[in-house]
C-alpha cells in the first residue's frame, strides 16, 4: 500500500548542513518527495505536534530545541514509507542507533536533556495524517 508520511529534518540537521544527505538517503531508498518546506516552527505548532509528550521531562527542552532554528518538513510517499523511513532513521538514541541508519551514522548524543537526533518520522497512518495537516496547513 502506498502511504504518505511526514519527515522532519530537525534544527540540528539543518544547522549541521545535513539536509541534502538526509534527503538523498530517502530518495535513494526509492521514496518520493512530494512537498518540501523550510519552517520556523512556533510553540503552538510544536505543542500540537508533540501533544503526546506533554508533561514528560524532555518536553520543554524539546520544544525549545525545535524553535532554535528552521526545520525542513517533507511530505514523502511510497510503499510502506512510514515503517521504511523509521527504519532508515534508526532508534531514538544516536549512541545506540545502528550504523547504516541516519541517526547511527550521523547523529551524536550531546549529553543534553533532549535527544537532538536529526530527524522525525510519523509512526502510523493516523499520526502521518495529523502531522501533515499541522506542518503543511
Ligand atoms: P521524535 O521522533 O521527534 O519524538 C519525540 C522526540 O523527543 C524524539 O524524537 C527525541 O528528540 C526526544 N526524545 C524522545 N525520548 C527522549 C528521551 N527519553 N530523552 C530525551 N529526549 C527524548
Amino acid at each position: 500500500t502506498t502511504e504518505e508520511t511526514l519527515i522532519l529534518v530537525k534544527p540540528d540537521g539543518v544547522e549541521r548542513g545535513l539536509t541534502g544527505e538526509i534527503l538523498r538517503r530517502i530518495e535513494a531508498k526509492g521514496y518520493r518527495l512530494v512537498d518540501v518546506r523550510l519552517v520556523r516552527a512556533d510553540r503552538a505548532l510544536l505543542a500540537a505536534h508533540y501533544a503526546e509528550h506533554e508533561g514528560k521531562p524532555f518536553f520543554e527542552p524539546l520544544v525549545d530545541f525545535m524553535m532554535s532554528g528552521p526545520t525542513v518538513a517533507v511530505r514523502a510517499t511510497g510503499h510502506r514509507v512510514i515503517e521504511g523511513f523509521r527504519s532508515l532513521a534508526g532508534t531514538t538514541d544516536p549512541t545506540t542507533a545502528a550504523p547504516g541508519t541516519i541517526r547511527g551514522d550521523l547523529g551524536r548524543d550531546w549529553g543534553l536533556k533532549v535527544q537532538q537526533n536529526l530527524v522525525h518520522g510519523s509512526d502510523s497512518v493516523e499520526s502521518a495524517a495529523r502531522e501533515l495537516g499541522l506542518w503543511f496547513a
